[in-house]
């Protein structure tokens, strides 16, 4: 396990804890649990998924306001999920199957429990007092116009009883912002990552990377940005609470600490839409990767999707690779937000892009969203975070009462029937990741995309080896593309009756929502 950039044609399976697998039958998803599920994502025969890489949702201890991201203690488990001693056999088992472990780096804020909060709010002059970011009202409200990203939690501050200042929190008020400007919490901080990689890991993936740092001088919102919760862009207007310069320092920091540790990966999450700033944080000496957020905001259409990747990749440094999701533990899950249909393109699309892929649990078997009756969550994303459906019955997460009601769908998306099904999308993935891994075009290949009829979108792959043409139907009606001359070999369909064979590339058809894959030569 020591080739270099061993990350540059990896695919990322994002596990969240609490819902993958749960061993001890509390209903809560645990670290255990998916140690007894690592075969099933890569036991290194073409009937596992066959993934690179598990990126694990933060399992530190947590009083679970935003369910994990809020840490009350950066360098052990949370109870619920197990013990480190589980961790090391996560990253034991992951490593002798061939696949690394990434983790959640939350450096932006910690939990209001955390016992350098407890100690910051306890008097203006406690030595800890500086690791936030603390602040006088103004007129009798908050020090300045900035929100937090949470529509349920108002400004970006909170006035605390016991020295009547105000605190930072991007997120909700469990989450006070760092101070990392600070010298002492720069090096509290590095700790944490020394832990981790000691720990094994093979790399972070950075949470709010562009929020890290704000205006030193606590600077209101210009006017037309100040409704805004997230990022918005206004190229001539700055906004003060986000994406400030000095987030790159740091990440460089960790980036040179990384590597004195061996080949690790940095993902960013960077909610940016706007790619001229997203391309700035990743590539060169900054994180290796970070999500392409426009691409999982566009609508079903094929356009947008060619608009949104071309643009990236013409911003872009040259070498530098992006990462493709569909769907995370923070926005609706694909099948919900196009179809599933539309699902099995979009994910021929994301495996056959010049990127990284990035599966969420449970998106493999065309997992919709099913909202609880209840919100638990802030934001409400609870929808999309149901427990992983190993069996019709819901047995195999848990043998209690699941954390979160399955969703209506688990008859037909688990695993147990979808392994039988041979058109089933579990084994539609399957077929893909391990296409992906045995093309070079794929994972080292230049991409290029071709002009199509509306609504198809249709690329080139093309490494020294090998030249491969995706082709995919966006609409609901057959269409038959002119794509160039000569044969092509029809290697792959998201149509499972669909046979491969011999094509000509100037007469390609395609069934409504399908996606092909094609050899040239
Ligand atoms: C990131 C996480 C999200 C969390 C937020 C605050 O966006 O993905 O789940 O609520 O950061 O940590
Ligand atoms: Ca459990």
């Amino acid at each position: 396990m020591t080739t270099e950039h061993w990350w540059r044609s990896a695919v990322i399976y994002q596990i969240y804890p609490r819902s993958f697998a749960d061993s001890n039958g509390d209903g809560i998803g645990d670290l255990r649990g998916i140690v007894e599920h690592l075969d099933y994502l890569n036991d290194g025969t073409s009937r596992s998924l066959g993934v690179d890489a598990l990126w694990l949702s933060p399992f530190y201890p947590s009083p679970q306001a935003d369910f994990g991201y809020d840490i009350s203690d950066y360098q052990a488990v949370d109870p619920a999920y197990g013990t480190l001693a589980d961790f090391e056999k996560l990253v034991e088992g992951a490593h002798q199957r061939g696949m690394r472990v990434i983790v959640d780096l939350v450096m932006n804020h910690t939990s209001d429990r955390h016992p350098w909060f407890l100690e910051s709010r306890s008097s203006r002059s406690n030595p800890k007092r500086d690791w936030y970011v603390w602040a006088d009202g103004r007129d009798g409200g908050p020090p300045n116009n900035w929100l937090s990203s949470f529509e349920r939690c108002g400004p970006a501050w909170t006035r605390d009883e016991t020295t009547g200042q105000f605190y930072l929190h991007s997120f909700t008020p469990q989450q006070p912002d760092l101070n990392l400007r600070n010298p002492q919490v720069r090096a509290a901080i590095r700790e944490v990552w020394g832990f981790w990689l000691k720990q094994g890991v093979d790399g972070f993936r950075i949470d709010v990377a562009h929020r890290l740092f704000k205006d030193g001088q606590l600077r209101d919102n210009p006017e037309p940005l100040a409704a805004y919760r997230r990022y918005h862009r206004h190229p001539e207007l700055r906004q003060y609470n986000l994406d400030q310069p000095e987030s790159h320092e740091l990440l460089r920091e960790l980036r040179c600490f990384l590597d004195g540790h061996g080949p690790g990966l940095l993902l960013g999450e960077v909610p940016i839409s706007d790619d001229s700033r997203l391309v700035e944080y990743f590539g060169a000496d900054g994180m290796h990767t970070a999500f392409h957020i426009a691409f999982w905001e566009q609508p079903w259409d094929a356009a947008a999707f060619r608009g949104t990747v071309d643009r990236l990749s013409g911003l872009a440094r040259p070498d530098a690779l992006p990462t493709y999701a569909l769907a995370t533990h923070d926005i609706p899950r694909t099948v919900s937000r196009y179809g599933l249909r539309q699902a099995r393109v979009a994910a021929m699309m994301m495996f056959t892009l010049r990127g990284l892929p990035c599966v969420y649990y449970g998106e493999e078997l065309g997992m919709a969203d099913s909202p609880p009756e209840r919100a638990l969550d802030v934001d409400d994303r609870d929808g999309q975070r149901v427990p992983m459906q190993w069996e019709p019955t819901g047995a195999g997460f848990t043998t209690g009462t699941p954390w979160l009601p399955f969703g209506h769908d688990i008859g037909t998306a688990n695993v147990l029937v979808q392994d039988a099904a041979p058109g089933s999308s579990l084994n539609l993935y399957r077929r893909l990741i391990r296409y992906r891994r045995a093309s070079t075009a794929l994972r080292f290949g230049d991409y290029e995309s071709l002009d199509s009829p509306a609504q198809t979108f249709v690329y080139r792959r093309r490494s020294p080896e090998e030249e491969l043409l995706v082709a995919l139907n966006f609409a609901d009606r057959p269409i038959v593309l002119a794509i160039g001359e000569g044969p092509a070999r029809l290697e792959l369909s998201t149509d499972a009756a669909r046979s491969a064979g011999t094509v000509s590339l100037r007469s390609v058809p395609l069934g409504a929502l399908e996606g092909v894959l094609l050899r040239v030569g």
